[in-house]
């Protein structure tokens, strides 16, 4: 082989070796389609909570106390939990004493439900689990009063119509019941982000998506290096007197 062959060949195995790396390791699978996705964390579940290494004060205090405090006035909600993975979020829930409500977890991964089941043995009965697309919830319009979604909006195929479903299917607050309606979800920021164009948003486009969204109480904000958590909740929209008139 000749010096340039050479040189050609160490090019091309490094520019494939940064491609499957960008693609496999930072996207996750994004872009190859969801089974990919699917398939990495089924792969991946069995050492997806070491990986990670959640600290269950941090977590309390950003995700669980945030949420309870919204939830006072009807600690028995439902939460529902999509991409739910190993059950993070059911963990840090069952942990707040003040919430006695249950939680569906939604994921496509069978293998992260299954851990997520075996390990939900303090809070069984309130804990259950749904094998499904979060792109495709099977859920009615309207029907869950409270929906989070961590760390995943940037894994599916087009983040902007998984957002759109997950506020589909969430129940609007109304005046009666100002604890329903509420949405947590993540946006991934920092420089990986800029390695997933298309999947994520600014904070400013966040904000006018959920506005777009009609959510209100928007709030965005920093949580780790890697993610902004985003709260908004969604809200009977008063039909005025003369808009009923109009229906008519
Ligand atoms: C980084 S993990 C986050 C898990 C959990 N929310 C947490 O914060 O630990 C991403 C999760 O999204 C799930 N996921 C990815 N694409 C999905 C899809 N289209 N429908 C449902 N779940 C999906 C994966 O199976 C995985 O469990």
């Amino acid at each position: 082989m000749t010096l340039f062959g050479l040189l050609g060949l160490i090019l091309g195995v490094t520019v494939l070796g940064v491609l499957i790396y960008w693609q496999l390791i930072i996207a996750e699978g994004a872009y190859l389609g969801t089974w990919v996705v699917t398939l990495l964390y089924d792969w991946s579940a069995s050492r997806y909570n070491a990986i990670k290494e959640f600290n269950d004060f941090d977590e309390d205090v950003s995700l669980g106390w945030p949420l309870t405090t919204r939830l006072l006035d009807q600690p028995e909600s439902t939460i529902v939990d999509i991409a739910t993975g190993t059950g993070r979020l059911a963990h840090v829930m069952a942990r707040q004493k003040a919430f006695q409500g249950k939680i569906i977890g939604v994921d496509r991964s069978a293998r992260m439900l299954a851990i997520a089941q075996k390990d939900a043995v303090d809070f069984k009965a309130r804990f259950s689990l749904v094998q499904a697309d979060a792109m495709a919830l099977p859920f009615a319009d309207s029907s869950a009063p409270v929906v989070t979604c961590l760390e995943a909006l940037e894994f599916l195929p087009n983040p902007d119509i998984g957002l759109a479903e997950l506020v589909r299917v969430l129940q609007p607050a109304d005046i009666s019941d100002r604890s329903r309606g509420w949405l947590l979800t993540t946006n991934r920021i920092g420089w990986e982000a800029r390695l997933l164009p298309g999947k994520t948003w600014t904070r400013e486009q966040l904000r006018v998506r959920l506005k777009q969204l009609q959510l209100t109480q928007i709030n965005i904000h920093i949580w780790q290096d890697i993610y902004d958590l985003a709260w908004g909740q969604k809200v009977v929209t008063e039909v005025t007197s003369s808009e009923e008139a109009a229906q008519k």
